[in-house]
Protein backbone atom coordinates (compact mmCIF):
# COMPACT_ATOMS: atom_id res chain seq x y z
CA UNK A 1 0.00 0.00 0.00
CA UNK A 2 1.39 3.53 -1.05
CA UNK A 3 2.22 5.68 2.10
CA UNK A 4 -0.41 8.26 0.67
CA UNK A 5 -3.31 5.49 1.25
CA UNK A 6 -1.79 4.91 5.10
CA UNK A 7 -4.62 5.94 7.78
CA UNK A 8 -3.01 8.07 10.56
CA UNK A 9 -4.41 6.59 14.53
CA UNK A 10 -4.36 9.00 17.31
CA UNK A 11 -5.14 7.70 20.60
CA UNK A 12 -3.89 7.13 23.83
CA UNK A 13 -1.55 3.69 24.76
CA UNK A 14 -1.00 2.81 28.51
CA UNK A 15 -1.07 6.39 28.98
CA UNK A 16 1.33 7.64 26.22
CA UNK A 17 0.05 9.50 23.50
CA UNK A 18 0.28 7.47 19.89
CA UNK A 19 0.64 8.66 16.53
CA UNK A 20 1.01 5.92 13.85
CA UNK A 21 0.40 5.47 10.42
CA UNK A 22 -1.12 2.19 8.86
CA UNK A 23 -2.66 0.29 6.51
CA UNK A 24 -6.65 1.45 7.00
CA UNK A 25 -7.60 -2.48 6.80
CA UNK A 26 -5.85 -3.37 9.66
CA UNK A 27 -7.47 -4.56 13.24
CA UNK A 28 -6.44 -3.06 16.11
CA UNK A 29 -4.58 -6.28 17.07
CA UNK A 30 -2.44 -6.11 14.35
CA UNK A 31 -1.32 -2.41 14.65
CA UNK A 32 -0.49 -3.38 18.87
CA UNK A 33 1.77 -5.68 17.38
CA UNK A 34 2.76 -5.12 14.06
CA UNK A 35 3.13 -1.28 14.17
CA UNK A 36 3.70 -0.73 17.80
CA UNK A 37 5.24 -3.40 19.12
CA UNK A 38 3.45 -4.22 22.16
CA UNK A 39 3.24 -8.32 21.33
CA UNK A 40 1.70 -8.95 24.67
CA UNK A 41 -1.61 -8.53 23.01
CA UNK A 42 -2.00 -12.45 22.10
CA UNK A 43 -3.00 -13.22 18.43
CA UNK A 44 -5.33 -16.22 18.99
CA UNK A 45 -8.53 -17.21 17.21
CA UNK A 46 -8.66 -13.95 15.13
CA UNK A 47 -12.95 -14.85 15.05
CA UNK A 48 -13.80 -13.30 18.32
CA UNK A 49 -13.47 -17.19 19.73
CA UNK A 50 -10.54 -17.50 22.11
CA UNK A 51 -10.35 -13.79 23.53
CA UNK A 52 -6.95 -13.92 23.60
CA UNK A 53 -6.61 -10.78 22.09
CA UNK A 54 -8.86 -8.63 24.64
CA UNK A 55 -7.64 -5.31 25.70
CA UNK A 56 -8.71 -2.19 27.14
CA UNK A 57 -10.61 0.70 25.45
CA UNK A 58 -11.84 3.52 27.25
CA UNK A 59 -12.15 0.90 30.20
CA UNK A 60 -13.70 -1.66 28.88
CA UNK A 61 -12.79 -5.40 27.34
CA UNK A 62 -12.65 -5.20 23.75
CA UNK A 63 -11.54 -8.46 21.61
CA UNK A 64 -8.82 -6.62 19.24
CA UNK A 65 -8.70 -8.63 16.49
CA UNK A 66 -12.31 -7.64 15.94
CA UNK A 67 -12.21 -3.88 16.22
CA UNK A 68 -10.70 -1.99 13.23
CA UNK A 69 -7.68 0.62 14.32
CA UNK A 70 -9.77 3.25 12.42
CA UNK A 71 -12.37 2.74 15.03
CA UNK A 72 -9.83 3.33 17.99
CA UNK A 73 -9.70 7.26 17.65
CA UNK A 74 -8.69 9.58 20.41
CA UNK A 75 -9.66 6.54 22.54
CA UNK A 76 -7.55 5.37 25.53
CA UNK A 77 -6.54 2.11 24.74
CA UNK A 78 -4.78 -0.20 27.87
CA UNK A 79 -2.69 -3.58 27.01
CA UNK A 80 -1.21 -5.59 29.15
CA UNK A 81 2.31 -3.75 29.01
CA UNK A 82 0.55 -0.64 30.88
CA UNK A 83 -0.09 -2.71 34.19
CA UNK A 84 2.19 -3.13 37.09
CA UNK A 85 5.01 -0.80 37.02
CA UNK A 86 8.40 -1.78 38.84
CA UNK A 87 6.16 -3.53 41.30
CA UNK A 88 3.63 -6.01 40.18
CA UNK A 89 0.17 -5.64 39.77
CA UNK A 90 -1.98 -7.72 42.29
CA UNK A 91 -3.38 -10.01 39.74
CA UNK A 92 -0.13 -10.56 38.44
CA UNK A 93 1.61 -11.55 41.55
CA UNK A 94 -1.56 -13.57 41.88
CA UNK A 95 -1.71 -15.02 38.84
CA UNK A 96 2.08 -15.92 39.43
CA UNK A 97 1.70 -17.64 42.82
CA UNK A 98 -1.27 -19.36 42.56
CA UNK A 99 -0.73 -20.88 38.59
CA UNK A 100 -2.87 -18.94 36.89
CA UNK A 101 -0.50 -18.23 34.36
CA UNK A 102 0.60 -21.64 32.71
CA UNK A 103 1.78 -21.36 29.21
CA UNK A 104 0.54 -17.66 29.44
CA UNK A 105 -1.25 -17.51 26.13
CA UNK A 106 -4.22 -16.48 28.27
CA UNK A 107 -2.73 -14.02 30.82
CA UNK A 108 -2.78 -10.94 29.48
CA UNK A 109 -6.39 -10.95 28.34
CA UNK A 110 -7.03 -12.71 31.55
CA UNK A 111 -5.51 -9.81 34.07
CA UNK A 112 -6.84 -7.09 31.46
CA UNK A 113 -10.41 -8.65 31.60
CA UNK A 114 -10.05 -9.29 35.48
CA UNK A 115 -8.70 -5.76 36.14
CA UNK A 116 -11.62 -4.31 34.84
CA UNK A 117 -13.99 -6.49 36.80
CA UNK A 118 -12.32 -5.21 39.81
CA UNK A 119 -12.33 -1.56 39.27
CA UNK A 120 -16.21 -1.96 38.79
CA UNK A 121 -16.75 -4.41 41.13
CA UNK A 122 -14.33 -4.70 44.42
CA UNK A 123 -16.08 -7.49 46.20
CA UNK A 124 -17.42 -10.09 43.17
CA UNK A 125 -18.40 -13.07 43.96
CA UNK A 126 -17.00 -16.66 42.34
CA UNK A 127 -20.22 -16.50 40.13
CA UNK A 128 -18.97 -12.82 38.92
CA UNK A 129 -15.84 -13.83 38.49
CA UNK A 130 -16.34 -16.79 35.63
CA UNK A 131 -19.31 -14.86 34.03
CA UNK A 132 -16.49 -12.20 33.90
CA UNK A 133 -14.03 -14.06 32.22
CA UNK A 134 -16.45 -16.62 30.49
CA UNK A 135 -14.94 -14.88 27.08
CA UNK A 136 -11.15 -15.61 27.46
CA UNK A 137 -10.24 -19.37 26.81
CA UNK A 138 -7.55 -20.94 28.70
CA UNK A 139 -6.10 -24.80 27.72
CA UNK A 140 -3.69 -25.14 30.43
CA UNK A 141 -5.06 -24.34 33.99
CA UNK A 142 -8.73 -25.66 34.35
CA UNK A 143 -10.11 -21.92 35.10
CA UNK A 144 -9.97 -22.65 39.38
CA UNK A 145 -6.34 -21.29 39.93
CA UNK A 146 -7.83 -18.20 37.63
CA UNK A 147 -10.85 -18.00 40.01
CA UNK A 148 -8.24 -18.03 43.29
CA UNK A 149 -6.11 -15.68 41.33
CA UNK A 150 -8.48 -13.15 40.98
CA UNK A 151 -10.34 -13.88 44.20
CA UNK A 152 -6.60 -13.12 45.97
CA UNK A 153 -6.04 -10.31 44.18
CA UNK A 154 -9.29 -8.57 44.48
CA UNK A 155 -8.24 -9.46 48.39
CA UNK A 156 -4.99 -7.71 48.06
CA UNK A 157 -6.63 -4.85 46.63
CA UNK A 158 -9.13 -4.00 49.39
CA UNK A 159 -6.74 -4.01 51.48
CA UNK A 160 -5.03 -1.85 50.02
CA UNK A 161 -7.87 0.17 50.39
CA UNK A 162 -8.54 0.23 53.52
CA UNK A 163 -4.86 0.55 54.57
CA UNK A 164 -5.14 4.07 52.90
CA UNK A 165 -8.46 4.86 54.39
CA UNK A 166 -6.90 4.06 57.89
CA UNK A 167 -3.81 6.20 57.35
FE1 LIG B 1 -9.39 -15.04 19.35
FE2 LIG B 1 -9.46 -12.38 19.11
S1 LIG B 1 -7.81 -13.68 18.65
S2 LIG B 1 -10.96 -13.65 19.97
FE1 LIG C 1 -2.18 -21.53 28.80
FE2 LIG C 1 -4.28 -20.19 29.79
S1 LIG C 1 -2.33 -20.53 30.75
S2 LIG C 1 -3.99 -20.94 27.79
Amino acid sequence: MDEREKQRLKCTVNGESVDVLFDGYKTLLEVLREELDLCGTKHGCELGECGACAVLVDGKPVLSCLTLALECGQRKIETIEGVGDAKLHPLQAAFADLGGSQCGYCTPAMILTAKELLERNPDPSLDEIRESLAGVLCRCTGYQQIFDSVEQAAEELRRGEKAEVNS
